[in-house]
């Protein structure tokens, strides 16, 4: 569309050119002169990591997703203490939670190897998450790349705008839509629940003594309410693990949905996607239930737009060679051996 008719239609096209400014500034081509193979780098370390834990995938997208959510997708996540940065791995939902920072550092390793100074952490996490999805039979994608490392991190922040393992629908819609994700993006998201593992502590609450009645959730199926209580005994130590999906635990697939359609979500986060009356989360959840194509195609598009929010590029930030730390400070270490 010509800026000219642009400006007849005004606000319509503010809102479209901002939009595909932002997008336009990642683009699926970005290492295709400077480093050619940087999925299959990427993919071959995952690969090898899977032989060993079969939960890696998950844990390496849930890093991508903690990235993006606190200051956009900028590696900030990945950045460890130091006299001046607070890191975002000890807030609350991060802390003995998120995991993959060796398999990180390993997969940082290859690429420096293969192009030095080249790939951002940032980007390494976008085609980690997509790889990790592939890898587990789900879709791939033409990852979106050119984002630019932070050079500080943001606890603070990390504390408002992670979603919690309680918070009402509302709340996780609030959250998502703060980061311009919608209803829609915040269903098929969730759906990276069909892989990966959650600890007692994010969960018990609804075993014995929900919000206080003495009695379980009440949207919980019974059957499965015995297996979890089984994983996480009554004042256990809280950590299980037990599957987020209980049907196919390592596979990408749209169980996710037909399991919440039999009350067997994990999270009180995912069950009240299907299970609060009147949400239009539900019609989401049963079209996805029923249409595993359907899933992969929205979840694809949301991971798309996740991946885009506030990236660094151009010359903003800049390429860290050691994903917990920035540049200058690697400079500093070399400076004082
Ligand atoms: C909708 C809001 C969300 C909430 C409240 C939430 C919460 C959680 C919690 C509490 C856990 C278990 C953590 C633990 O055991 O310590 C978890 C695990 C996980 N989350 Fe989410 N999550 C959300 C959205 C997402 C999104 C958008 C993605 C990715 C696109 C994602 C990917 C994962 C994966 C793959 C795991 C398993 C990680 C592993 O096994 O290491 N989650 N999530």
């Amino acid at each position: 569309m010509s800026s000219a008719r642009c400006i007849l239609v005004g606000l319509f096209c503010a809102v479209l050119l901002g939009g595909s400014l932002s997008h336009g500034q990642l683009t699926p081509t970005f290492y295709d002169e400077s480093c050619p193979d940087v999925t299959s780098i990427v993919r071959g370390v995952i690969e090898a990591a899977l032989q060993t834990d079969a939960r890696i995938g998950a844990s390496l997208i849930r890093l991508h997703f903690h990235d993006c959510f606190v200051n956009g997708c900028d590696g900030s996540l990945l950045l460890n203490n130091t006299a001046t940065i607070e890191s975002e791995k000890d807030v609350l939902g991060n802390s003995n939670s998120v995991r993959g920072f060796g398999v990180v550092d390993d997969i940082k390793t290859a690429l420096e190897s293969a192009c030095p100074g080249i790939v951002s952490c940032a980007d390494l996490l976008a085609v980690a998450a997509e790889e990790s999805v592939s890898l587990a039979g789900g879709p791939s994608w033409s990852t979106l790349l050119g984002r630019r490392d932070g050079t500080t991190a943001n606890r603070t922040l990390a504390g408002i705008n992670l979603p919690g393992a309680f918070d009402t629908l509302q709340i996780l819609k609030d959250k998502f839509s703060a980061m311009g994700l919608n209803t829609t993006d915040l269903v098929a998201l969730s759906g990276a629940h069909t892989f990966g593992r959650g600890q007692c502590s994010t969960f018990d609450p609804r075993l014995y003594n929900f919000n206080s009645t003495g009695n379980p959730d009440p949207t919980l199926n019974s059957t499965y309410l015995t297996t979890l209580r089984g994983i996480c005994p009554e004042n256990g130590s809280g950590t299980g693990p037990a599957d987020l999906d209980p049907t196919t635990p390592d596979a990408f697939d749209n169980n996710y949905y037909s399991n919440l359609q039999v009350n067997k979500g994990l999270l009180v986060t995912d069950q009240e996607l299907f299970s609060t009356e009147g949400e239009d989360t539900i019609d989401i959840v049963n079209s996805f239930s029923s249409d595993q194509t359907a899933f992969f195609a929205s979840f694809v598009e949301s991971m798309i737009k996740m991946g885009n929010i506030s990236p660094l590029t151009g010359v903003e930030g800049e390429v860290r060679l050691n994903c917990g730390r920035v540049n200058d400070e690697d400079a500093l270490l070399y400076s004082s051996i």
